[in-house]
């Protein structure tokens, strides 16, 4: 099982808010929905824009590039089943954000069923 690594500040990311930070080499995008707080790949599929600096609305995360949008509780593309980014578990412990990244070399990358 990975670790939980520290990636932001809880206030860096309050409610209604994406980021964008780097986990161990990876582009991950943190959002907070309502004070809990979800991570997906950041690099958007499209074309590699930076979706953690996206705008989110509720569960949506729009890239900033073109507009694709994710559901950060999912990793789902809002259009395509068959879009998808991987999901890491997020977290915040005394004041800090920590992610646990899915397993690269799992079943569709780690991501949920
Ligand atoms: S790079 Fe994200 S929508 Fe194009």
């Amino acid at each position: 099982m990975p670790d939980w690594i520290p990636v932001a500040a809880a206030s860096d990311c309050p409610p209604g808010a994406s980021i964008e930070r780097v986990a161990d080499g990876r582009m991950v995008a943190v959002a907070n929905v309502s004070g809990t707080y979800h991570a997906i790949d950041g690099l958007c599929p499209h074309q590699g824009g930076p979706l953690g600096t996206g705008a989110l609305c509720g569960t949506t995360l729009t890239c900033p590039w073109h507009g694709w949008q994710f559901d950060v509780t999912t990793g789902r593309h809002r259009m395509s089943a068959t879009v998808r980014q991987a999901v890491h578990e997020a977290r915040e412990r005394d004041g800090t954000i920590e992610v646990r990244l899915a397993d690269p070399n799992a079943p569709c990358g780690g991501r949920p069923g």
